[in-house]
C-alpha cells in the first residue's frame, strides 16, 4: 500500500497523478486537517505532525510513503527518514531544477507558503540546482488556506494574485515554480494571470514516477483508494468534484473516515 499525505486538500494534486501512473496501486491519502495549514506554523510543530501522520500510516500497512507537501518535506523529510528507516519515502520539492533548466530569460520564482519560503532546505536547492539562474521566492500567505475553501477563482483572489505576480512578470521571470501541493489546484487562474509571459511548473508528475520507480509489488494491488481525514472528512470526499477529481472518489472503495492521529 502507498500512502500519500498533505495538511489538507493539496496533496490531491500529487495523489491524483500517482493514481494515474498507478492504476493498480492500493492507495491511501491522509488528510491532516485538523491541523492545516502547516506553512504558518514552525518546523518543530510540523515536524511532530509528520512523524504522528507516518506512524499512522506504517501502522495501516503503508510501505511507501508520499509527503504530498513542499512544507512538510521542507520541516520534516529527515527527521521521517531517520524516524522509519525501512520505508520507502518520496519527498516533494519545488521544481527549481526543471524551471532553471527551462527559464530562457535567467529569471524564475518560487511560490510557496511562509515556512517552505524561509526554509534552509529551498535556499540549499537553489544552491545546487539554479546555477545562474536568478530566483525570486515568494511567500504567498492564505493561499492554501484558499484552496481549502474551494474558492478557487473569486474576483478578490484574482487580483490579490496579479498583483503578486506583477512585479515578478514586469522583471522577466518566465518559469513560476507552484512550490506548494495546493497551488495546482489555483492553476486556472494563475494560467490566465501569466498567460504567455511565463509557464507554470508543477513537479507532481515527476513524485508519480518516483513512486512508479519505487513502489516495487506495491504496485499491483487492487487499484483501491481509502480516504482519511484528522478532522471534517466528509469536506476531503466533497471535494473532489470541485477540484476535478471525481474520477478518484471512483476508486475510493468506502466514503472518507475521521481518523485520531
Ligand atoms: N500543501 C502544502 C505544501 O505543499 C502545505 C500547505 C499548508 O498547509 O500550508 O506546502
Amino acid at each position: 500500500m502507498i500512502g500519500v499525505f498533505d495538511s489538507g486538500l493539496g496533496g490531491l494534486s500529487v495523489l491524483a497523478a500517482i493514481a494515474r501512473a498507478l492504476p493498480r496501486a492500493d492507495l491511501v491519502y491522509l488528510a491532516d486537517t485538523a491541523h492545516l495549514p502547516y506553512g504558518n506554523k514552525d518546523d518543530a510543530y510540523i515536524r511532530s505532525r509528520v512523524l504522528r501522520i507516518g506512524r499512522h500510516l506504517v501502522d495501516q500497512g503503508c510501505r511507501v510513503i508520499v509527503v504530498a507537501c513542499n512544507t512538510a518535506t521542507a520541516a520534516a523529510v529527515a527527521a521521517f527518514r531517520e524516524t522509519f528507516p525501512g520505508l520507502a519515502v518520496v519527498g516533494v520539492e519545488p521544481g527549481v531544477k526543471p524551471a532553471a533548466a527551462l527559464s530562457r530569460s535567467g529569471r524564475i520564482a518560487v511560490l510557496a507558503t511562509e515556512s517552505t519560503a524561509r526554509s534552509e532546505r529551498l535556499a540549499e536547492l537553489i544552491r545546487r540546482h539554479a546555477g545562474s539562474v536568478q530566483v525570486s521566492v515568494e511567500a504567498c500567505p492564505g493561499w492554501a488556506t484558499r484552496v481549502e475553501t474551494l474558492r478557487l477563482d473569486e474576483p478578490d483572489f484574482v487580483e490579490e494574485a496579479r498583483q503578486h505576480l506583477a512585479p515578478l512578470l514586469a522583471a522577466g521571470v518566465d518559469q513560476i515554480v507552484l512550490g506548494c501541493t495546493h497551488y495546482a489546484f489555483l492553476c486556472p487562474v494563475l494560467e490566465t494571470i501569466v498567460a504567455n509571459k511565463a509557464t507554470l511548473v508543477d513537479v507532481a508528475d515527476a513524485v508519480a514516477r518516483q513512486c512508479v520507480r519505487l513502489a516495487g509489488t506495491d504496485a499491483h494491488g487492487q487499484g483501491r483508494l481509502i480516504l482519511l481525514a484528522t478532522a471534517q472528512p466528509e469536506r476531503l470526499q466533497a471535494a473532489l468534484p470541485a477540484l476535478g477529481l471525481n474520477w478518484l472518489s471512483r476508486r475510493s472503495s468506502s466514503t472518507a473516515r475521521l481518523v485520531v492521529a
